[in-house]
C-alpha cells in the first residue's frame, strides 16, 4: 500500500514538518512555561475551578490556548490536502485486494450512526471521520502527527497488547471494539495468533483502510462495521474485548452500555481492557486536559471522568477491576503512577477486569 508520507512533495513535506515541531515545541517548551508561571502565580489548589480560572489570566495562556487550537487546524489543512492530491489512487487502492484474502470485511449499510456520533467533527477533522474514504487516510496521517510520531509502526499500540493484555495461548476470539484504521486491532493478532480476532467500528471508511492494510500485510483479521455498544456477537464468546481511546468519544450512557456488552461478550476467565485517560489529581494539568478535549471537539471527556466504570464492571458481573497508569513512551501499564513529565501529554489509563470461572 501506498504510504503518502513517502510520496510527499518538498512543499508538502516542509508544511507537514512544520506543523509537527510547532505541535512538539508547544508540548515540550510551552507548556512548561506556562506550568511554571501557574506555579508563581498562587497556592496550590486541588479546585478545578479555581486552576482554570487562573490558568486564564497567565500571561503565556493566549499563546498556548491558541496555538493548540491552530496547530489542530494546520494539521488537517496540510494532511488533507496531501490526501486529496492523490485521490484516485488511493480509492483505487483500496480494492486492490490479494485473489484469497486471509481475513474479511463486512460493512452494514444499515448501522445506524447516532446522534452524538455524528453531530459534530470529531478532533475538528473537517468531514469526521465517517463521511468519506478519503478522512480514513487523512486522520491516519494525520494520528501519526497527533501522536508525535511516536506510535509509528503502532508502537504505542503494541505496549498496550503486550502490558496490559493477558498471555491467552488457546484463545480463540478477541474483539477490539472502536477499532478505527486497525491500528489497535493489528497488534492483537500478533499478540493472539491462533485467535479470530475482530475489529468493530461504526466507519466504513476506516474498516476499508484497516481491511486493504490488513490484507497487504497478510495479517488475517475481520473487520466489521457495528455497534460497540451491541456487537450482536454471541454472549460468552471472546477470550479477550479490547478498545483503545473509544469510550472518551461517547456520551456516558453509551459508555457504560459499551463497558456492559464488553462483559457480555467475555468468557468465563476473559479479560476487558480499554485504553483511555483518567483525570490526574493536578488540579492545572486536569484544567488542560479538560480545555484540550473542549478545543478538539472532543465533547465527552467528562462524561468519562465523571463514570464510576469501576462500580459498573461490578454490577456488570466482572471482578478485578482496576484503572492503572499508562506511560506510552517506554514502560506502558504502570501501576506505580504517571511520574513526572515537563511535558503536556495525554493522561492515558487503562480499564482492566475479568469475568470470573464459573
Ligand atoms: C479515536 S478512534 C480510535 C481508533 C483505534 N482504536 C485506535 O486506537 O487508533 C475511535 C474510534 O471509535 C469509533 N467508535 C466510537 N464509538 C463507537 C461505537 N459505539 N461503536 C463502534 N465504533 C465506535 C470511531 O468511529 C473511531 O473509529
Amino acid at each position: 500500500m501506498i504510504d503518502i508520507e513517502n510520496q510527499l512533495t518538498l512543499d508538502e513535506r516542509s508544511t507537514v514538518d512544520f506543523v509537527l515541531s510547532l505541535r512538539k515545541r508547544w508540548s515540550d517548551t510551552l507548556y512548561p512555561a506556562l506550568a511554571e508561571e501557574y506555579r508563581g502565580a498562587g497556592p496550590v489548589t486541588s479546585d478545578l475551578e479555581e486552576a482554570t480560572g487562573r490558568l486564564h489570566r497567565l500571561s503565556l495562556y493566549p499563546w498556548y490556548s491558541h496555538l493548540e487550537r491552530v496547530q489542530q487546524k494546520m494539521l488537517w489543512k496540510a494532511v488533507g490536502e496531501a490526501v486529496l492530491g492523490r485521490a484516485e489512487t488511493l480509492r483505487e487502492q483500496l480494492d486492490e485486494l490479494p485473489e484469497r484474502p486471509k481475513g474479511d470485511l463486512r460493512l452494514s449499510a444499515d448501522t445506524e450512526l447516532p446522534d452524538w456520533y455524528t453531530g459534530y467533527d470529531i478532533h475538528i477533522q473537517p468531514g469526521s471521520f465517517y463521511t468519506d474514504d478519503l478522512n480514513a487516510y487523512v486522520y491516519e496521517l494525520g494520528a501519526r502527527i497527533v501522536m508525535l510520531r511516536d506510535n509509528d509502526g503502532y508502537k504505542f499500540h503494541r505496549l498496550f497488547t503486550e502490558t496490559a493484555l493477558p498471555d491467552v495461548p488457546a484463545a480463540s476470539r478477541v474483539v477490539d471494539i472502536g477499532c478505527g484504521f486497525g491500528k489497535s486491532t493489528r497488534p492483537l493478532a500478533a499478540r493472539y495468533p491462533g485467535a479470530e480476532v475482530i475489529g468493530i467500528d461504526f466507519a466504513a471508511p476506516g474498516l476499508r483502510l484497516a481491511h486493504a492494510e490488513a490484507e497487504a500485510d497478510a495479517a488475517a483479521i475481520s473487520y466489521r462495521q457495528g455497534d460497540g455498544r451491541a456487537t450482536g456477537l454471541e454472549e460468552a464468546s471472546c477470550d479477550v474485548v479490547t478498545g483503545t481511546m473509544v469510550l472518551h468519544e461517547m456520551p456516558g450512557e453509551a459508555i457504560s452500555a459499551t463497558v456492559r456488552e464488553a462483559a457480555r461478550l467475555l468468557k468465563p476467565g476473559g479479560t476487558m481492557a480499554f485504553l483511555e485517560f483518567q483525570p490526574t489529581g493536578d488540579a492545572f494539568r486536569d484544567a488542560t486536559i479538560y480545555e484540550h478535549a473542549e478545543r478538539n471537539n472532543e465533547p465527552f471527556f467528562r462524561d468519562l471522568f465523571g463514570s464510576d466504570l469501576l462500580a459498573l464492571c461490578a454490577e456488570a458481573g466482572l471482578t478485578d477491576a482496576t484503572w492503572t497508569p499508562f506511560d506510552e513512551r517506554r514502560d506502558g501499564k504502570r501501576p506505580e503512577g504517571w511520574g513526572d513529565r515537563r511535558e503536556w501529554h495525554f493522561p492515558w489509563a487503562v480499564l482492566t477486569a475479568t469475568k470470573p470461572q464459573n
